[in-house]
């Protein structure tokens, strides 16, 4: 697992402001940001965007993944996610599940409640070795 002294929270809760302050959540007045350290070192970003047919916004999550795939691939190291306020923001359920997806081992969060683990926020996981479990 990456030390988590190696990771620079305060750089990356910088990116994940950035991203928050282009969210578009007219609906909601509630912009999200978000950013993490992939395991080469790049860092990336994602921001909310809201659909007039509320139910198939977008969370911030869903941009950061995207941009994951869109760049280069890899793992998610370190990630935090941010309000408009700019305070921590836990990421709701669904997005746990899209993170642990494309997690490096012990991947972690910046959450409310201190630096966690991806498996700390999602507790017994259904994942992609869930499916190689079942094939073999
Ligand atoms: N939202 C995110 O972008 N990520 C989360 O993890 C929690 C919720 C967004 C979705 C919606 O645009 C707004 O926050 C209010 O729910």
């Amino acid at each position: 697992m990456t030390e988590q002294t190696q990771i620079d929270w305060d750089a990356l809760r910088e990116v994940a402001l950035d991203a928050m302050g282009r969210a578009y959540a007219p609906y909601s007045n509630f912009p999200v940001g978000v950013a993490a350290l992939v395991d080469d070192g790049r860092i990336i970003a994602g921001c909310n965007v809201e659909n007039a047919s509320y139910g198939i916004g977008l969370c911030a999550e869903c941009a950061l993944v995207s941009t994951l795939h869109m760049t280069g691939g890899g793992k998610l190291v370190a990630f935090t996610c941010v309000d408009g306020h700019g305070g921590a923001l836990m990421p709701c359920g669904r997005c746990r599940q899209l993170l642990y997806e494309h997690s490096a081992p012990g991947m972690l969060l910046q959450t409310v409640s201190g630096i966690r683990t991806i498996d700390e926020v999602l507790p017994d996981a259904f994942g992609p070795r869930t499916l190689v479990d079942f094939a073999e």
